[in-house]
């Protein structure tokens, strides 16, 4: 186990590379298991969900290749060795729900997944995903395994094209309807569909393959089936996460970084609300420069929402960076019930930020009548004090970087796996922008003698191993 120690107080400054997006490359993975055919990807992110998703798909059966440092990823599977994905992969990240609806046309056999993770950042049900799946033709069931539950899909019969309505535009839903789709015989149409950036690289990704796939302004995505697959050459797109949380890193310490690779498409909502709160940024032909512009103006009203909305995994470091600005602002969390666990560390480090159940702002989201805080109020700017912090999830995780790069003490971060499942070099690539921030082993702490005695007295427990704190 490793943490992170970070002495804030330094602006940052300098260059970096984007990374390959982590949402788009582990659902490419994924989406090649479609065919026999080989895949070769570039500007692959050397990340841990990569890692976990590449494991997996060897799992089924999938010759890979990965030059980590020329960052290209070529991928083959000529014949599925199995279709049960062992169950210590439950709960390593959001895939294996995925691999359903890539796999069901592609075999006869009954998949066998393990229920999902990611992020506990919210109930983060799959009834959706289950719901399309269903309608294509699939028979699914959730069993009990031997620890955790798992779920079974099949369709012997084959898939069907069928029209799918999605009640909220998910994201996997989306994507798991358009991976069954493609194989499934005729055309499928999901109404109310994501459209996020990610999604139509997943689907530029397949009509390489060989599906011919129609996105509607309307929200309607239009599938039909393929019948012959080949090889396919695809440069994943930028991680739009990694550009805006290095973005408000550079803005928050009042530094100026340029994030080679950065895609304006993708970073509208994005920077329309910097610029609403005095950031500043220069789009250039190959990239875009973050700087801090003067005094930053707070006043602001955020939603989070579904693409092309101001997207939820932004929401974290912004509110970080909230509180380095003049006045209060108020942010409405609609995508995730549970996104704001994170702000009690940020008060005891001397934030201003309250909490609310109620919809705060323009619209009544799906929580409205829900007992669940999903609406705040920062108010800034206050220095933030050093602290020790362990990560609740990812984004929560480089907010807390951002807030420990504003500190001019030195903070700890544990739980760090949380951060190298998203951000690809993040050491290397904070230090090569100035900021004071080392790796390290974590070292137990052990208490002296007379406070263990006094301890072992309070608790009246024998075992030591308690104490090892
Ligand atoms: C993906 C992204 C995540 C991002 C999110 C929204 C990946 C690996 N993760 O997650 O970074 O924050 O999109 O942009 O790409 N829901 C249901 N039933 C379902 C599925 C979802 O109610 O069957 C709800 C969820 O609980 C949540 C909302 O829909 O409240 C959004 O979830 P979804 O869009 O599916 O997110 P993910 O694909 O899990």
């Amino acid at each position: 186990m490793e943490i992170l120690k970070i002495k804030g107080g330094t602006p940052l400054q300098g260059q970096i590379k984007a990374a390959g997006a982590k949402n788009a490359m582990t659902k490419l993975l994924v989406a090649s298991l479609l065919s026999d055919k080989t895949c070769t990807f570039y500007n692959v992110p050397n990340i841990l969900d990569v890692e976990i998703t590449v494991n997996l798909c060897r799992e089924i059966g999938s010759e890979i290749t990965w030059d980590k440092s020329a960052k290209i990823l070529k991928i083959t599977t000529r014949e599925l060795k199995t279709s049960y994905v062992p169950q210590r992969y439950s709960g390593s990240n959001r895939i294996p729900i995925l691999m359903i609806g890539a796999l069901l046309g592609r075999t006869d056999e009954d998949i066998i997944v393990p229920t999902i993770g990611g992020d506990l950042i919210g109930s983060r049900p799959v009834d959706l995903h289950i719901h399309a799946l269903q309608k294509l033709g699939a028979h699914i069931e959730y069993r009990i395994m031997k620890k955790e539950g798992a779920y079974l899909a099949q369709a012997h019969q084959g898939l069907k094209g069928a029209v799918i309505s999605l009640s909220y535009p998910s994201v996997g839903a989306t994507e798991n309807t358009i991976l069954a789709a493609v194989r499934a015989k005729g055309t499928t149409l999901i109404k109310n569909a994501a459209i996020e950036p990610e999604i139509i690289d997943l689907i530029l990704f397949l009509q390489k393959l060989g599906a011919n796939i129609m996105v509607d302004v309307d929200r309607t995505i239009c599938i039909q089936q393929a019948h012959q697959f080949q090889e396919v050459e695809h440069t994943v797109l930028a991680d739009r996460n990694e550009v805006a949380s290095y973005a408000m890193a550079a803005v928050s310490t009042k530094g100026k970084v340029f994030i080679e690779g950065a895609e304006h498409l993708n970073m509208i909502a994005f920077l329309n609300k910097l610029r609403e709160i005095g950031g500043g940024f220069n789009v250039k032909q190959n990239g875009i420069e973050f700087f801090y512009a003067g005094s930053l103006k707070g006043g602001l009203h955020l939603e989070t929402d579904v693409h092309p909305g101001f997207m939820t995994d932004w929401q974290q470091p912004f509110v970080v960076l909230l509180t380095q600005c003049q006045g209060a602002s108020v942010i409405h969390e609609t995508v995730y019930e549970n996104r704001f666990g994170y702000t009690h560390m940020l008060k005891e480090m001397g934030a201003d930020i309250e909490l609310f159940t109620q919809c705060l702002g323009g619209k009544q989201c799906r929580f409205a009548s829900s007992n669940h805080h999903h609406s705040l109020v920062v108010k800034g700017p206050t220095p933030l004090k050093a602290h020790d912090f362990s990560i609740p999830d990812l984004r929560a995780g480089f907010a807390y970087v951002m807030a420990a790069l504003l500190a001019p003490e030195t903070s700890t971060i544990s739980n760090v796996d949380f951060l190298d499942r998203g951000y690809e070099d993040l050491v290397a690539k904070l230090t090569s922008l100035g900021a004071d921030i080392s790796r390290q082993p974590l070292v137990k702490k052990t208490l002296p003698d007379k406070s263990k005695a006094a301890l072992h007295q309070m608790l009246k427990k024998s075992d030591t191993e308690v104490l090892q704190m």
